[in-house]
């Protein structure tokens, strides 16, 4: 463990910090108006005053400015990754040399260390839980549990963790409450489809330089990320290819107007593969064994299970690393090479920057607003996976419309009173 002047940390250079770390996050500051006037009033009321909050997140420039929120608030903030790939170095030192965030964060980390961080931050007995994955509710449940009476409340980013909870409260092993972040409209509608869709794009592109129009781009999944990467995929000029296992999702892909197969098919067809399921093995031995050569491999889902990479490194002969950064040749016996992006971790966070700050500005809002509602509503809630208030939603559109310059219309009282009545028909 490093020492800066300010706090104790794990990060890879705190040099980084003030040179390239702190304008970066201004940067995403600059984009974040719905954040910046929750931290503005977070300074004068101080909500969060005294709690001790754990954060395991994607350490980027958005979730820098997530940490000055819940501090402005008067929380401690102690934060380590949700990913081994995703760490924004330089975010990382400013975070603990600039703005006094305890960070145990290093992009390429291996796994033990990625759990030592993680036990470290668990280790500073929080009273709320930030996830994104529910890492830290898992391991706090398996490893920690005579801290589990000092939790008020968790918050979880995404699918896969919300997916995760749900078993858990299923099987009553859930001991604290969790508020869904990723349910909300306010997350999932913008922050998945054009987030997701935007930064998947950029990361396979900014891996490889190739060129999408004219190619087939085969989207796993037609989930919100999959709608979002399937609908940038085809304005970039690619025929896109879109698999699903939901014959709602896939009746949707095929009248949205993409060609919808099972990946038996689309493995033949592919140039660029992408998973955004959410589940385990979705590229397997049967597709690697006829995809044609040439073909890039990547996954912007949770964890790094969707291509099964064990089964491919069997098929191969011999696996290159890094004939780019981050880009992985695996050399097959019949001549073919397949090439994985990312060690099939998230494509858009571990080859680009993850989602624009625009769009994690209400993600993050809504984060920042239910650790308030968390705190306010302390041994109040069930413990059970929560969905966030209402009003906490309508105040985070309402403001982010005001700050697009978007204005919208209200209803008449004779509108409303149409609304509330029902016998008025033909
Ligand atoms: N998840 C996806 N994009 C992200 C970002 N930019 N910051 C934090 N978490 C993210």
């Amino acid at each position: 463990m490093k020492k800066t002047e300010s706090v104790t940390c794990d990060v890879k250079s705190p040099a980084l910090g003030p040179t390239l770390g702190k304008g970066k996050v201004e940067w995403a500051e600059s984009q974040m108006p719905v954040l910046r006037a929750i931290r503005a009033r977070f300074e004068k009321e101080r909500p969060l005053k005294g709690a001790r909050i754990a954060a395991c997140l994607h350490v980027t420039s958005e979730t820098a400015n997530l940490c000055r929120t819940l501090k402005a608030g008067g929380a401690e903030v102690f934060l380590c990754a949700s990913n081994p790939l995703s760490t924004q170095d330089e975010v990382a030192a400013a975070l603990a040399t600039e703005y006094g965030v305890p960070t145990w964060a290093i992009k390429g980390e291996d796994k033990d260390t990625y759990y030592a961080h993680l036990k470290t931050v668990l280790a500073q007995n929080p009273n709320l839980t930030l996830d994104d994955g529910a890492d830290l509710v898992s391991i706090l449940h398996s490893e920690f549990p005579k801290q589990l009476p000092n939790v008020y409340a968790g918050m979880e980013e995404t699918t896969t963790g919300v997916v995760r909870l749900r078993a858990m409260a299923q099987e009553g092993a859930l001991k604290y409450p969790v508020i869904a972040v990723n349910d909300a409209a306010t997350k999932h509608l913008f922050d998945n489809r054009y987030g997701t869709g935007q930064s998947t794009c950029d990361g396979i592109i900014r891996a490889t330089n190739l060129l999408f129009a004219g190619i087939n781009v085969v989207c796993a999944g037609y989930g919100w990320c999959g709608r979002g990467f399937a609908a940038r995929a085809r304005g970039l000029g690619a025929r896109v290819i879109v698999t699903e296992v939901d014959p709602i999702r896939a009746l949707e892909a095929a009248m949205d107007g993409f060609s919808v197969m099972p990946m038996a098919e689309a493995a033949k067809l592919g140039d660029v593969f992408c998973t955004v399921t959410g589940d385990t093995s979705v590229l397997r031995a049967e597709h690697f064994a006829s995809m044609k050569d040439g073909a890039v491999l990547a996954n912007s889902g949770h964890f790094n299970v969707e291509i099964d990479l064990p089964a491919l490194a069997k098929q191969a002969k011999e696996v290159r690393r890094n004939v780019r950064p981050l880009v992985d040749q695996y050399a097959m016996a019949d001549g073919r090479s397949l090439y994985v992006l990312a060690e099939g971790r998230l494509v858009n966070l571990a080859c680009a920057d993850g989602h624009p700050a625009s769009v994690m500005d209400m993600s993050f809002a809504t984060q920042a607003l239910c650790a308030e509602y968390a705190v306010k509503h302390k041994g109040k809630m069930a413990a059970k996976v929560h969905d966030v208030p209402r009003d906490v939603e309508n105040w985070i559109a309402t403001l982010k419309l005001e700050t697009m310059g978007v204005r919208i219309d209200t209803l008449t009282d004779d509108q409303k009173k149409y609304l509330s009545s029902w016998n008025e028909g033909t």
